[in-house]
């Protein structure tokens, strides 16, 4: 039996955890769990938020299944998310931000996959005081990991039918560092005939997307940019309760979405799990386990097409579990 390691996290995790799990073993895919605390959890237990068994863990199975993870604003431990990613190196963020069918948002027809650059950037975390009251803050951008990256959002590309790849950048103002990315980008896409490539900053990207999201397909973007234009893409498709991804490296896969711990409503099951079932669906394709997927994908529509049995969020009445109850009910 495959062994999946599972962090359920902190906040809402363990409530969507549990839902995912749920419903994962009702459409018939079976899994050892392997569960490890990460996190303040994890700091209490074991002096650091992120054990060595984690990561061991990770490299065995090769495949994670993630809660969100509250990280300290200001002061307090490094982003468990961050190091995570880095320390396994994870190098690219997919998040498909689709229409769901029955989910209410502005716009439809909207059906983007988000490339992020996932190890570096500002994410490197380098920062240092020069003297008191002046602060830098360093962005790294190497060779190495924009090819890679963007090598890994043409082969998706390709591989999933994809037509149009758009790579989103400050290269006028961070000339060498944005410019690099760039220029990765481009080169790359030179491989890819059959696909087309093209730029756009990113603040004429973001007011494209609130005004016409359905043209475009692809968005390559470095690490922060692509942080923030994930949560922009969940507000065109419904909000954070209803955007999936996976964090991919050659080690294996961590399938996480992209919300945080939302402490405003952790422990109250309130927490919609559409998120995290969606990342748990990735998770299976992943593993080649196309007949239950397709399945919770069919028992997702079924279940969100019933405005009554869809979470507070999109508009519903129904708790974490209610919801999760009705997507098992739905898988027959
Ligand atoms: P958040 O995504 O946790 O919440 C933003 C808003 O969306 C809140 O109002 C929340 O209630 C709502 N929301 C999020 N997920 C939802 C869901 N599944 N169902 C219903 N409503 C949902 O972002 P926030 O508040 O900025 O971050 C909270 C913590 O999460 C922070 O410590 C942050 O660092 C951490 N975080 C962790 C991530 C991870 O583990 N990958 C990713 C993003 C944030
Ligand atoms: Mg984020």
């Amino acid at each position: 039996m495959t062994t999946i390691t599972l962090l359920p996290g902190d906040g809402i995790g363990p409530e969507v955890t549990a839902a995912t799990v749920r419903v994962l073993e009702a459409a018939g895919a079976k899994f050892e769990w392997e569960h490890h605390a990460a996190g303040a959890e994890a700091l209490a237990l074991h002096g650091d938020p992120l054990p060595d068994d984690v990561l061991e863990s990770i490299v065995r199975n090769r495949v994670a299944l993630k809660g969100p993870i509250t990280t300290p604003v200001g002061g307090g431990f490094q982003s468990v998310n961050v190091r995570l990613r880095r320390a396994l190196d994870l190098y690219a963020n997919l998040r498909p931000a689709r229409t769901l069918p029955g989910v209410p948002s502005r716009f439809s027809g909207v059906d983007l996959v988000i490339v992020r650059e996932n190890t570096e950037g500002l994410y490197s975390g380098i920062e240092h005081e020069v003297v008191p009251g002046v602060i830098e803050s360093l962005k790294v951008i190497t060779e190495k990991a924009s090819l890679r990256v963007a090598q890994y959002a043409f082969e998706y590309a390709r591989s999933h039918g994809r037509k149009r790849v758009t790579t989103v950048h400050k290269a006028n103002i961070l000339k060498l560092g944005d410019g690099l990315f760039l220029d990765c980008a481009r080169r790359t896409a030179a491989a890819y005939p059959e696909i087309r490539h093209d730029d756009r900053i990113i603040d004429n990207l973001c007011m494209q997307l609130v005004m016409r999201p359905e043209t475009y397909d692809m968005l390559l973007l470095e690490n922060l940019y692509g942080d923030i234009v994930s949560d922009l893409c969940a507000g065109l498709v419904g909000g954070l309760g209803v955007v999936p991804g996976a964090n991919i490296g050659e080690v294996g896969a961590v399938f996480e979405a992209v919300h945080g711990s939302a402490p405003d409503i952790a422990g109250q099951n309130l927490a919609n799990p559409l998120a995290l079932m969606q990342s748990g669906v990735m998770m299976l394709r992943y593993l080649d386990l196309h007949e239950p997927a397709d399945r919770i994908d069919a028992a997702l529509d079924a279940v969100l097409a019933e405005p009554r049995l869809r979470t507070r969020d999109l508009g519903g009445e129904a708790s974490t579990t209610e919801f999760t109850e009705s997507v098992v009910r739905a898988l027959g």
